[in-house]
């Protein structure tokens, strides 16, 4: 048996302070004073951080001997049982009957809605205007997947939908450090009732679409029709499944991809020779018109930029899964019981794998110089059997929004901001990001 170094606590309770005060910078140092892997004791749990692209890639193909950590068991009191949260054959069975909604040519389907949103955002936005990003880019973020999935408008919707997701957000991050952080969740305690308050109010939006749509009887294509009306061995899908899938798919689909958004238009900001270059090939391939399903391939360097900032600022930040098995891994023996943590913040960053690391370089994403690195140095995305469904629709959701919107707004950052980040079950900017709008064309 193989242990990987214990980091002993000073005091009893010492790590569970620590990462709800700084979860970042605990793990940036276990990082740097035990590479590949260490252990620690986070209250009841053994905790193992494996940080090496090799393990990363084992841990992802033993999937199967793991499920979802505690942490993340706590956001069921919002998503319910979906993609994201359920487990075992149920899960199995609800990821085959959604993944068509993911299929190359449905996605494809979807690339003018990207667009068409992008462009009425960019159309509202004024020069010389303060606004939030990190907002916007939210609320442009799921005013795409409802309609991409669901076929609904949810515009007007958005600013409550986005409230009750930060109050959960940010009760959730107290949560997910503590011990047993699933008892919290089930007693009447004050934070308690704000997330139920919270749920309460996405409910609403949520049930109401399906109503709607079940009154309507009509099976237009959609996943909400596939949902509603697809019927297996098991009988359809009752209302409450389709209120936790549904509800996965809005959350999880606009929470990253809003905040991936957000931190790209803060690096261009902090990089004019990327933008520049941003701006030659959105001149060269679009030459004044918005872009479409087709200029996707042809705008290479917007993807490069996406990437890297997914690299540098990953919206899902480091993940979580409890073994069900005692398992090897790399070598390594994990108990059962034991919490296995990979963590991209940390790999994203790894001088090992990536030359000045903490530098903004769109070029790393060329393929020779990805030819040239280990698979799991990167993984914004995760991986194995629960990698993210949505990630072609997000690359493809990330090029075309940064293309229609970049091609009009170079958006600055307030004098005097500085970023700080909220890692929570995503990372989002503690404050938003206030910008100021400067039209580039
Ligand atoms: C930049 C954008 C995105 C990032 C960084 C991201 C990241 C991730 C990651 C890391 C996971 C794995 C979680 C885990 O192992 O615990 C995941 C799962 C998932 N993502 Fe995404 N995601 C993005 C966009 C989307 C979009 C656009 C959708 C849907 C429209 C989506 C829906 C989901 C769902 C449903 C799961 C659970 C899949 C399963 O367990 O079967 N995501 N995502």
């Amino acid at each position: 048996m193989v242990d990987p170094p214990m980091i002993r606590q000073r005091y009893p309770g010492e790590f569970f302070l620590g990462f709800s005060r700084d979860a970042l910078g605990l793990l940036v140092k276990a990082a740097r004073d035990h590479g590949d892997a260490c252990c620690f004791r986070v209250g009841p749990y053994r905790a193992y951080l494996l940080n090496h692209p090799d393990l990363v890639q084992d841990f992802f193909s033993q999937l199967q001997n793991f499920q979802k950590e505690p942490a993340l068991q706590i956001t069921r009191t919002v998503l319910g049982d979906g993609l994201l949260t359920s487990e075992g054959d149920y899960h199995k069975k609800q990821r085959q009957l959604i993944q068509p909604a993911f299929h190359r040519q449905r996605i494809a389907s979807y690339a003018s809605i990207m667009v068409e949103k992008a462009l009425a955002l960019s159309q509202k936005w004024r020069e010389g205007q303060t606004l939030d990003i990190n907002e916007e880019m939210m609320h442009l973020a799921l005013s795409i997947v409802g309609k991409s999935l669901f076929g609904v408008n949810l515009e007007e919707e958005a600013a409550e939908i986005d409230e009750a997701l930060g109050t959960a957000m940010a009760v959730f991050k107290e949560w997910m450090y503590r011990p047993f952080p699933t008892f919290w969740a089930q007693w009447p305690f004050p934070k308690t009732l704000r997330v139920r308050k919270a749920r309460k109010s996405l409910d609403s939006k949520i049930f109401g679409m399906i109503a709607r749509h079940r009154q309507r009887g009509v099976d237009n294509g959609d996943l909400l029709s596939m949902m509603l009306f697809t019927e297996d061995a098991g009988g359809p899908m009752t209302d409450e499944q389709v209120r936790d899938e549904a509800m996965t798919l809005l959350l999880a689909g606009h929470e990253t991809v809003g905040n991936a958004l957000t931190y790209t238009w803060y690096l261009l900001s902090q990089n004019p020779e990327a933008e520049a270059r941003l701006h030659t090939e959105l001149d060269s391939v679009l030459g004044g018109r918005s872009p479409t399903l087709e200029d996707v391939p042809k705008l290479p360097y917007t993807e490069m930029v996406f990437a890297e900032s997914m690299r540098l600022l990953p919206p899902a930040w480091a993940l979580g899964y409890l073994a069900l098995r005692d398992v090897r891994i790399g070598g390594y023996d994990i108990p059962k019981g034991a919490v296995v943590n990979v963590v991209q913040y940390l790999l994203h960053r790894d001088p090992r794998f990536w030359e000045e690391p903490e530098k903004f370089k769109p070029e790393r994403f060329s393929p020779e110089a990805k030819a040239g690195r280990p698979r799991f140095a990167y993984f914004p995305f995760g991986g194995g059997s629960r990698q993210c469904i949505g990630e072609s629709f997000a690359w493809m959701e990330g090029v075309l929004a940064l293309a229609t919107l970049a091609r009009h707004w170079a958006p600055r950052p307030v004098a005097g901001y500085k970023l700080e980040l909220f890692p929570s079950i995503t990372m989002r900017p503690k404050h938003g990001m206030p910008m100021v709008l400067h039209r580039c064309s």
